[in-house]
């Protein structure tokens, strides 16, 4: 007797939806978990400038290549896309504050008590990240409604911690699979 179930040659043409709104797409996407980072770098008249992201993937190890994407309406679209270094920084499980600041318009200095130390590229990277990777600003492409920005990663730094997660439109942490 054929272990294949029938349904496996059956083309069920209703199934999925080939219409849908930009939410529901939104709402799918959030169903897979992906880390938290800030990304910074300083602006040419010496402003610093950082947002929180969980758009960033690695992209390649040899050349070493990661990527992250802005959305186009970003008010700092220009300092991203011409600066020659950015630090992506990791947040660990106890970062969500910094996520949240990180992710504010309506907070005028993002930086104010915030420890962060310059690397020796001269862009800040902030204090306590379970990871930092250190880029030179590789390659930027317009793609969709964000700027697709890749990476050449230059430095890397690490300490121990667990990452926070995003899922599902909040933060969470990693537990134990059974
Ligand atoms: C978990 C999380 C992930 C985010 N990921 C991105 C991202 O990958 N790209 C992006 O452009 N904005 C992302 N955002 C939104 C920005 O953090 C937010 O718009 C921020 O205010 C931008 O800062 P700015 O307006 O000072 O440039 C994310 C927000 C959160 C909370």
């Amino acid at each position: 007797m054929s272990m294949i179930a029938e349904d496996t040659f059956m083309c069920d043409r209703e199934w999925g939806h080939t219409e849908f709104e930009p939410k529901a797409l939104r709402n799918l996407l959030g169903c897979y978990p992906t880390g938290v980072a800030v990304v910074i770098t300083r602006a040419a008249d010496g402003r610093d400038v950082g947002l929180t992201i969980n758009s960033f993937a690695s992209l390649s190890l040899d050349p070493p290549l990661v990527l992250w994407s802005l959305v186009n309406h970003s008010p700092n679209l220009s300092v991203f896309r011409d600066c020659r270094h950015f630090t992506i920084n990791i947040l660990g499980k106890e970062h969500q504050e910094l996520a949240m600041r990180f992710a504010n318009p309506r907070i005028e200095n993002k930086f104010a008590d915030v420890a962060t130390h310059v690397t020796p590229e001269g862009v800040p990277a902030l204090h306590g990240a379970i990871a930092t990777l250190v880029c030179e600003n590789h390659k930027q492409d317009h793609i969709g409604d964000h700027l697709l920005m890749v990476g050449h990663v230059r430095r890397i730094s690490s300490e121990t911690g667990k990452p926070l997660v995003f899922h599902g439109g909040t933060f969470t942490a990693l537990h134990e699979a059974l």
